[in-house]
């Protein structure tokens, strides 16, 4: 248990700012978080559009905030129009990316198998890939959320070697919490968190799988980080909406604090 044993998983909080902040917006809210976030003793990133990176990268050397990526393509290089490659992204000094979010599934034809692409590619280049996974109202209601979330889960990370597994980051995120502000309880998150870290066991070992550190998402914000970082299983979380305002998000940061 990692609230036993915090340097088992340290947590991980990251913004996904979506398709939100022009460069100038992204480098004054970036200007606003390093002082707030200054200490915290969890990993933070920070995960703005594509033309934000390299300015975000330059903001936050040396302060310990880490930068992601919102996608990437899994060929290295070619005639992709639009796309951005691992490289691009590591020259630039990314070291995140987020990689199957359920809005790329759902409005871009993103499929477990694109996602399994794109995390294999992620991980052999030394990038820490932050995998979504997440089922739909529908078929939580259909009971089968358990099943969803773990069929995903083996699916992202087919023939991912053994040896890489502890650097994933996966992150819980079920799609009728996403931008809805209804958050899934603390306990629901765990139980499917702990899915989720099963899942890992069976695929990797449990040794392994103790060392995953696996966020929730879905309108996590300022009130309800507590309750949900105490989860045994819920070592993080991916913040949409909450992570555009400096205030909200450090204090997501800070949680417990
Ligand atoms: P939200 O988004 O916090 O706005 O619900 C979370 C996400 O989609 O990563």
């Amino acid at each position: 248990n990692t609230k036993e044993d915090p340097d088992l998983r340290k947590p991980i909080i990251a913004g996904n700012w979506k398709m939100n902040m022009t460069n100038t917006e992204a480098k004054k809210l970036i200007g606003e978080i390093i002082p707030l976030v200054k200490g915290a003793d969890v990993e933070v990133v920070v995960c703005p559009n594509l033309t934000c990176l390299a300015a975000a990268v330059e903001l936050t050397r040396g302060t310990g905030i880490s930068v992601g990526a919102q996608n990437m393509h899994w060929e290295p290089k070619g005639a992709f129009t639009g796309e951005t490659s691992v490289a691009m992204l590591k020259d630039i000094g990314v070291t995140h990316v987020i990689i199957g979010h359920s809005e790329r599934r759902a409005y871009f034809a993103e499929t477990d198998e694109t996602v399994n692409k794109k995390v294999l590619v992620a991980l052999e280049n030394g990038l820490t890939p932050i995998v979504c996974v997440g089922e739909s109202l529908g078929q939580r209601e259909a009971g089968k959320a358990a099943d969803v979330v773990s069929h995903q889960t083996a699916a992202a990370l087919k023939n991912v070697p053994a040896g890489k597994a502890d650097r994933v980051v996966m992150a819980y995120e079920p799609i009728w919490a996403i931008g809805t502000g209804k958050t899934a309880t603390a306990q629901d998150a765990n139980e499917i968190n702990t899915v989720v870290r099963e899942t890992l066991a069976w695929l990797f070992g449990s040794e392994i799988a103790d060392r995953v550190r696996i966020q929730y998402g879905g309108s996590m914000n300022a009130k309800n980080a507590d309750e949900l970082m105490a989860q045994p299983n819920v070592d993080g979380g991916l913040i949409g909406g909450a992570s555009l305002k400096a205030a909200d998000f450090s204090k997501i940061v800070l949680f417990g604090k």
